[in-house]
């Protein structure tokens, strides 16, 4: 951690230095602040390169983004004069990170939509970077349902986000809309690039958080209640360690870490495919409440009551359920594609470590963080007691640390230390 303004500004000059960063300044009062914007990734190293769109240049001139970014700004009319077919193409191509801001509630619904109508929506659309959203716009209009479907409809798509914050809004009201101040956007320029470096720099992590939903019918579903906050932690603190984290995630209220892909599903089997298509990693963290079983034969229908008088003497329907498959333990069977280090979590209400020792031989995974989960305790918490359960060798017994009582955002930060020394010592034997 930096310990003076000087060195965190050194930080994130580093951090900064020669990246690419694709601006899309979109219409708003807030507009104006991008050029500071511009002037901070300059001076902090970074190339910069600006889609102007048609309302963003009721707010600023071309001339202004241009002279800051000492670069040609690009806008609907140039791109139709000079190389139109490719510019949306070539311009995702050539960033390292799109940057929107402001990101008005219209930008926000088109990229939702995938609609592309304008020079700035095509390249958003044809970019395959990382993409960060810095919303600005009055409260009502962000706090309005269809807003708060795409920001989620984005945020499922990977795409991160800096602010609203809260404050006086331009039309006199106040609430959040405000857009992020420059500072705390550069810290999520950063932060998303993954360039900070730490003790997982250069990682690729996959994570997985939350329940599944497996369907009885289009309205049922068996599920747990599992609230991801525990996996969404650990993905957290795997980004902000410097890896290249993939979130993938059942149905949960948790929003998308800042700066991590993240991949929503339902059911388990969708889950597995996720994950598989994510690998090679590194490292894999499966801390999600998988369902054991699915419904099947799912229907198509809703599953109707007998009517009064009509089959009663049936008594109550029967559920036939399929084993869904392990994901822990697929990934951690022997192959090229198994990561260096497989961590499972066990959710026990009794003999917690007995019963994690077995878990940890029957997967094949090289952790287990055990937890007790007994009258509804832990699901939901915001803390946790773990018990981390290694394997020191073929054929030895598990060694146990047990630690003590803390948030599941400690618990997150400890298991990335563990995973540090565990990977800097086999380093140093390799
Ligand atoms: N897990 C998984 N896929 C499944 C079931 C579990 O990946 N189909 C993973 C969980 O993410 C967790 C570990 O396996 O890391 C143990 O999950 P848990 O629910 O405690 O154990 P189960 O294998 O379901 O066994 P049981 O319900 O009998 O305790």
């Amino acid at each position: 951690m930096p310990n003076s303004e000087s060195e965190a500004g050194a930080e994130t000059a580093a951090q900064l230095r020669g990246r690419r960063v694709l601006l899309v300044i979109a219409g708003g009062i807030a507009a104006y602040k991008c050029l500071d914007l511009i002037r901070r990734l300059r001076e902090n190293g970074a190339h910069v390169r600006c889609i102007l769109t048609r309302a963003g240049a009721e707010f600023v001139t071309p001339l202004s983004v241009e002279t800051l970014a000492r670069q040609a700004v690009y806008t609907d009319t140039l791109a139709l004069t000079e190389d139109s077919e490719i510019a949306h193409i070539r311009l995702g191509q050539e960033a390292d990170i799109v940057v929107v801001a402001p990101a008005t509630a219209d930008i926000m619904a088109k990229m939702a939509h995938g609609i592309a109508d304008d020079l700035a929506t095509s390249t958003l659309i044809a970019a395959d970077k990382p993409t960060l959203l810095a919303p600005a716009m009055n409260t009502r209009m962000w706090r309005h349902p269809a807003t708060e479907r795409n920001r989620a409809r984005l945020e499922a798509d990977g795409v991160s986000f800096v602010g609203p914050n809260d404050g006086p809004l331009a039309e006199g009201e106040s609430g959040p809309g405000r857009m992020a101040e420059v500072p705390e956007i550069v810290a999520a320029i950063v932060d998303v690039l993954g360039a900070r470096a730490g003790p997982l720099a250069g990682l690729r992590v996959l994570v997985t958080s939350g329940p599944t939903y497996e369907p009885i019918d289009p309205v049922r579903f068996l599920g747990n209640r599992s609230s991801g906050k525990q996996g969404h932690a650990i993905a957290a603190a795997c980004a902000e360690a410097g890896a290249d984290v993939l979130l993938v995630s059942g149905p949960t209220q948790q929003p998308a870490p800042a700066g991590v892909e993240t991949v929503r599903v339902e059911t388990a089997e969708e889950m597995l495919a996720a994950c598989e298509r994510g690998l090679p990693v590194d490292i894999a963290i499966c801390a999600a409440a998988v369902s054991d079983w699915r419904a099947a034969a799912p229907q198509d229908q809703k599953i109707k009551k007998p009517r009064r008088g009509e089959g009663q003497d049936r008594g109550a329907p029967t559920l036939d359920l399929a084993e869904n498959p392990d994901i822990l333990a697929t990934l951690s069977a022997r192959g090229p594609k198994r990561p260096r280090l497989v961590i499972g979590f066990a959710a026990e209400t009794e003999d917690v470590e007995a019963n994690a020792a077995a878990k940890l031989a029957a997967k094949g995974c090289d952790w287990i963080l055990a937890n007790r989960v007994a009258e509804g305790a832990v699901f939901g918490d915001d803390e946790n007691v773990i018990h981390l359960l290694t394997r020191p060798g073929e054929g030895a017994a598990p060694a146990v640390e047990r630690w003590p009582r803390m948030s599941k955002a400690e618990v997150a930060v400890r298991l990335v230390q563990c995973i540090a020394e565990v990977l800097s010592s086999d380093a140093e034997t390799a």
